[in-house]
């Protein structure tokens, strides 16, 4: 089936046009000159009618509808789970490609899990289907490891991440920079501030995001493992098609605003040399090694590419490798990555 094309340009939806990821989508469809001839942009009841200025153009914020998703040939879903378990299959009735940044539809075994660089041969490039953009913290994990499955094949993986609150959405953002604003011009307010002791500063009762750890991503399953958890150890297998993959996660919010940092350790089916492996890795174009210094996760923001650093071997184990992986979860983690499909298949 061909897509509808109007001389080569395409008729894009962009579903939760006004949160984190779909701001994301709005800059880089437009720096990427990805080519449109229509943008139809929708979100919820409260932001219908109003406009957004994309591209120097005025953009009328849509109400979700049948009608309003016809007519057009890809649509970028990022509204949440809800918003896409109805209306993804509509706009696949429509005769669009549905690319969902949600976990609606990950697991399911018809559905692809793609990151371009890893698996994108698994798309039939033939048939319109809803595409599923994996979790963010699993897509900059196989980002970097892909070439060490492909070349060297890898035996096991355990990671633990420290995701940045924009992974949770732009209302955990803004509370996130209130509630540390909050917090601080209060104990700034106290008398003799810089002489407080540590047992004299009242921590907020509530679960507060702001100087905090949070080893709870998502809902518990009965074996203790959370929904976050959950997501990297499945996608992980399903997109290097290793079902018995062995690998675990533990999954952190931290109190920083946006990319995500991952410590890794990683297990390799053979005994490498570190000039080896980075000569594998590197082979990546979308890979950036950082060799001398450690890329902090500020380093990322609003970059493209999946940074590695920190790389040294495992001294209890020949085959295995420490790194520490970070990057924007809201670009490769998110948008850009959907993106990249989409440019795959009009390619
Ligand atoms: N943030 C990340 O790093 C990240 C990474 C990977 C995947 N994702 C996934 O991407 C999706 C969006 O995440 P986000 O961080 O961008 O969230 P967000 O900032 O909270 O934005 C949510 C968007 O959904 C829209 N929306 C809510 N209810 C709607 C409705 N009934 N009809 C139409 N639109 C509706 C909102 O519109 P209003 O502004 O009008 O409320 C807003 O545009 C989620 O599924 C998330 O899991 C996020």
């Amino acid at each position: 089936m061909k897509l509808k094309k109007s001389k080569n340009l395409y008729k894009v939806g962009i579903v939760g046009a006004t949160g984190l990821v779909g701001n994301s989508f709005l800059d880089l469809l437009k720096d990427r000159k990805f080519p449109i001839s229509e943008l139809k942009l929708f979100a919820s009841k409260k932001n219908v009618n109003k406009k957004i200025i994309w591209n120097k153009k005025q953009h009328t914020i849509y109400k979700l509808s049948k009608k309003n998703l016809e007519n057009l040939d890809f649509v970028f879903f990022c509204a949440g789970s809800k918003i896409s378990k109805v209306w993804a299959p509509i706009a696949k009735k429509n005769n669009a490609w549905v690319i969902d940044n949600s976990s609606q539809f990950r697991k399911k075994t018809s559905t692809p899990l793609i990151v371009p660089e890893v698996n994108f041969n698994k798309l039939n490039i033939n048939k319109k289907t809803i595409i599923s953009n994996p979790n963010c913290s699993t897509i900059q994990l196989v980002a970097a490891i892909n070439n060490l499955e492909k070349k060297i094949g890898i035996k096991s993986i355990q990671v633990a991440t420290y995701q940045s609150i924009s992974g949770a959405g732009h209302k955990h953002l803004l509370s996130l920079i209130r509630d540390s604003y909050n917090f601080s011009k209060k104990l700034i307010k106290s008398k003799n501030f810089l002489k407080l002791k540590l047992s004299e500063i009242i921590f907020p009762k509530k679960t507060s995001l702001a100087f905090n750890l949070l080893p709870c991503i998502g809902g518990v399953n009965a074996q203790g493992v959370f929904k976050e958890e959950e997501k990297i150890i499945n996608e992980t297998r399903k997109i290097l098609q290793k079902p018995k993959l062995n690998i675990s996660a533990f999954a952190v919010r931290v109190p920083t605003l946006n990319t995500h940092g991952e410590a890794v350790w990683l297990e390799l089916n053979k005994k490498i040399t570190k000039p080896e492996l980075l000569k594998i890795i590197k082979k990546d174009k979308n890979i950036t090694i950082i060799k001398k210094n450690v890329a902090l996760t500020h380093f990322a923001h609003q970059k493209p590419n999946v940074f590695i650093s920190r790389i040294r071997k495992n001294p209890n184990n020949q085959n295995s490798w420490l790194m520490w992986i970070t990057s924007d979860n809201i670009l490769k983690g998110a948008a850009l990555n959907a993106i990249q499909i989409a440019e795959r298949i009009i390619k």
